[in-house]
């Protein structure tokens, strides 16, 4: 692995060693790709408004989340099927986590199972990794409350329910490449080869697509919330809340946290940035349950923005991806680290010690700093 010194690194390798359909997967947005632009581009829309003389010599990232504690307030977002980008795949990831000290959300739809992605966590001495299943609910309930007693039994500390995704959106590169797991692999937290998406015929169009058409539910709604707060006693983040309303709404119905996201800009072409709607959701929640964001964060300048209005942490999705296509284990912990780094750093120039010292005065929208 050579000398990477920022995501925008990895991606450039991992674009060279990953075969085109796997990277076309893992990189693409829906339709035209405007929010894919936008939820990076978001982040230069606001300026930080650095504090000076403030004696920053030591800086504590940590933070709590969902009642752990992290090492840092930057934790992986639920990429499906890692093991298309390295052969450890998610237990890679895993590992790194681990030794960074932060947490992975484990997609419902990995290639290595929730217990084998337990083991791996546990299996070294001395880290502080959380993982947390993300869920999506489908048109079998049994099989989705079997995944969330798996999760239970292997000491997974919640879940993360994606809300926006009653069908996939429409990835132009994933249809054109009829998108399909290489035949050596398989959604492993599934029994039968439908549900595995490991075999059968998808046609012409993206294989995924075909899938989440004939398995997941798109009669979901905020009743099937009520239903999973019942039926574990983990708690229930609701992950895909672009809006004021919703977040209300997922607040009145107890869940535990919001994760402003739009599916890293795969599900509906054409909605805001994330970065552009949190504060509505912030204000929107009044303290009544963490929110947190994804979408876009590249550096560690955007993980302090989102901080500042009011994310309680963030999470981060395809650069995981590109760590872990570049050199497996080591390549996800350096690219944490790099990202932790980039935050210690951010944080120092801005005055501020420690995450409580980073509020909402830290940051101006651009349009309206260029005018002073
Ligand atoms: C995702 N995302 C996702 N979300 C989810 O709830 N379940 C999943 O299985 C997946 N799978 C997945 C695969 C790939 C290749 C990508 C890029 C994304 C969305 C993910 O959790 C997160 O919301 C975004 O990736 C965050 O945006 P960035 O960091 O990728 O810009």
């Amino acid at each position: 692995m050579s000398g990477q010194v920022c995501v925008s690194d990895f991606e450039e390798e991992a674009r060279k060693i990953l075969p085109k359909a796997v990277y076309d997967y893992y990189r693409s947005g829906a339709d035209e790709q405007h929010t894919l632009v936008n939820n990076v581009a978001a982040f230069n829309r606001w300026h930080l408004i650095p504090r000076v003389l403030r004696d920053v010599s030591t800086v504590d990232l940590s933070v709590s989340v969902l009642g752990q504690k992290l090492n840092m307030p930057l934790c992986v977002a639920a990429t499906a099927m890692q093991r298309m980008a390295h052969p450890e795949g998610e237990m890679a990831t895993a590992r790194a986590c681990h030794a960074v000290g932060t947490g992975m959300m484990l997609s419902s739809w990995a290639t290595s199972t929730i217990e084998e992605v337990t083991s791996a966590m546990t299996s070294s001495p001395g880290g502080r990794g959380v993982l947390w299943l993300q869920l999506y609910i489908y048109k079998d309930r049994e099989l989705t409350l079997s995944l969330v007693r798996r999760a239970e039994a292997a000491g997974y500390k919640a879940i993360f329910v994606t809300v926006d995704t009653p069908y996939l959106g429409k990835r132009c590169d994933d249809m054109r490449n009829h998108f399909k797991l290489p035949p050596h692999l398989s959604m492993s937290n599934f029994s039968t080869a439908a549900l595995a998406f490991s075999e059968g015929n998808y046609g012409s169009d993206s294989g995924l697509a075909v899938y989440v058409a004939k398995a997941i539910d798109p009669t979901l709604c905020w009743d099937d919330i009520n239903w999973l707060k019942k039926k574990t006693n983990l708690p229930v983040i609701v992950k895909g809340i672009l809006n004021g309303m919703d977040a209300v709404q997922a607040v009145n119905y107890g869940v535990d946290g919001i994760l402003v996201s739009n599916h890293g800009a795969r599900q509906l072409d054409g909605v805001p940035a994330t970065l552009d709607v949190l504060e509505e959701v912030v204000k929107a929640v009044q303290g009544r349950c963490d929110v947190y964001l994804d979408g876009g964060v590249r550096r560690g300048t955007d993980v302090l923005k989102a901080l500042a209005l009011g994310a309680k942490a963030v999470f981060i999705g395809r650069p995981v991806l590109w760590g872990l296509a570049c050199q497996g284990e080591q390549g996800v912990t350096k690219l944490l680290e790099l990202l932790k780094e980039e935050l210690r750093l951010a944080m120092a120039l801005s005055g501020c010690r420690s995450l409580s010292e980073v509020s909402r005065s830290l940051v101006r929208r651009a349009e309206f700093t260029s005018r002073i």
